[in-house]
């Protein structure tokens, strides 16, 4: 399949989907017969009627239980702490992880964040150097530049797709812009394939947050080895959950011992004599960024389990979506054929209020009563936050853009669906119902 085939969604402006979006411009329209809702029949849960979900909370607290530790776990730890080979854990779920990337170099690390850090001390830039990131994004990715004179470029997010949007990078860049650091929101990936060949054109440094994204491809390729530098968190809530850890991934061996070096005394030591980071031997940079022994343990047992969870997740989120999308007005991210996503934390739907009907708040009211574990949480955009706008943080006072139409789009039309990580097929039918009726007695709604 040529790129031109499998689609181009960061090429289609977003000025344009803003003004025709729904599930039409998303190519999710159906005909007639098939998007055909059920007609009405008891009445809605808030207006009196029996709900829809009767699934005991028990059972929905041990579906959607995050994260999920077992027995090989448990063995796992007693094993590690009944010896005194603590650190050899590292190594091998480094080994492991390497094996299931394909990345050539990679360092395990305390956290994300300090992967972050550690992976804009290795790309060495001037301070003033400007970093393209999006704004709908965690601190971290745009503040620890702070700690390097770096200064962020606020890019906003494509509403078709929820990531980085190109359109609106390429209008951003300047004559100090020198990298660009797309992030996965909730395992679906960023086009990285052009956000390479813009990078190409404009000489910047391709930085990768897979935070949300452990298994999710693109192309047959790993996401977290599309960047010349990447970085994964391991936090309790992610898709690989060790409670606290992270990855650095890097393709080029200087990146990786400088990132490395930046968090570890004794690597520069283990470097060749040749490699300009050896002679910080017994120094390092000044932090100590290791990954702990127990997490390494943890992801080690959770690695072996993370596909079969991916594709249990997706499975159940297909049941559930599939029917959904059929719905007037409601749509799922749109996800490129050459790409494979994951489910991070939530199942995102986007609701087009005026295709619909009815607006999202009544729809979570109307959800909430039948008994639908919905959610909305307004991704806190970054550029709004208080440190940006203060210049004394920065080398040069980061421009705070005046608005942010594809965070906006992405913030007030999603709804939240919990993931259910077992066999789940009777609530998630339970779901369909509910929001089938709910679309039966839209008028209601309005
Ligand atoms: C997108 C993203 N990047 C980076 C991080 C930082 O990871 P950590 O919490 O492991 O430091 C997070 C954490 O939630 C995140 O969501």
């Amino acid at each position: 399949m040529t790129r031109k085939e499998v689609g181009n969604i960061s090429g289609e402006s977003r000025r344009n989907f803003l003004q025709s979006s729904g599930a039409a411009l998303l190519g999710l329209a159906m005909p007639e017969a098939l998007s055909a809702e059920p007609r009405a029949a008891e009445s809605l849960a808030t207006l009196g009627g029996g709900k829809t979900v009767d699934f005991p909370q028990d059972k929905f607290e041990e579906l959607t239980r995050w994260p999920r530790y077992g027995q090989a776990e448990k063995d796992a730890l007693h094993r590690l702490i009944d010896t005194d080979k603590f650190y050899e854990e590292l190594p091998l779920f480094e080994k492991e992880w390497k094996e299931y990337t394909g990345i050539p170099y990679l360092r395990a690390h305390i956290n994300g964040s300090s992967a972050i850090t550690s992976m804009f001390f290795a790309i060495d830039l001037e301070p003033g150097s400007e970093i393209m990131v999006p704004s709908y994004d965690f601190p971290t990715d745009c503040l620890a530049m702070r700690f390097f004179g770096y200064v962020p470029i606020f890019i906003d997010i494509h509403p078709a797709t929820g990531t980085f949007d190109l359109e609106d990078a390429r209008r951003k860049f300047t004559s100090r812009t020198r990298a660009v650091f797309p992030m996965h929101s909730w395992g679906m990936p960023s086009e990285m394939d052009h956000i390479r060949d813009f990078a190409k054109e404009k000489s910047l440094i391709v930085l990768e947050d897979a935070a949300h994204a452990h298994g999710a491809s693109m192309q047959g390729r790993k996401m977290g080895t599309w960047g010349d530098l990447a970085i994964f968190s391991f936090q309790a809530s992610k898709c690989l959950p060790t409670v606290e850890g992270g990855m650095g991934m890097y393709h080029n061996e200087l990146h990786f011992q400088r990132a490395t070096a930046f968090g570890e005394y004794l690597a520069p030591e283990t470097y060749p004599a040749s490699s300009p980071v050896h002679r910080y031997a017994g120094t390092g940079f000044g932090q100590k960024y290791r990954m702990h022994p127990f997490s390494a343990a943890v992801g080690r047992m959770q690695l072996r389990k993370l596909d079969a969870m991916n594709a249990l997740v997706e499975k159940n989120v297909r049941r559930q979506n599939d029917p959904l999308i059929q719905l007037t007005g409601l749509s799922e991210p749109r996800v490129r054929p050459d790409q494979k996503r994951v489910y991070y934390h939530a199942n995102m739907l986007l609701l087009d209020s005026a295709k619909a009907g009815f607006s999202r708040d009544a729809l979570v009211k109307a959800l909430k009563a039948e008994g639908v574990g919905v959610s909305t949480w307004v991704y806190p955009e970054q550029h709004k936050l208080t440190i940006y706008s203060e210049a004394k943080w920065w080398h040069h006072p980061p421009v705070i853009p005046p608005s942010m139409p594809g965070d906006d789009y992405i913030n007030n039309q999603h709804i939240f669906l919990p993931l259910f990580y077992d066999q789940a097929n009777d609530i998630i039918d339970q779901y369909v119902k509910a929001f089938q009726k709910v679309w039966a007695h839209k008028s209601q709604l309005a």
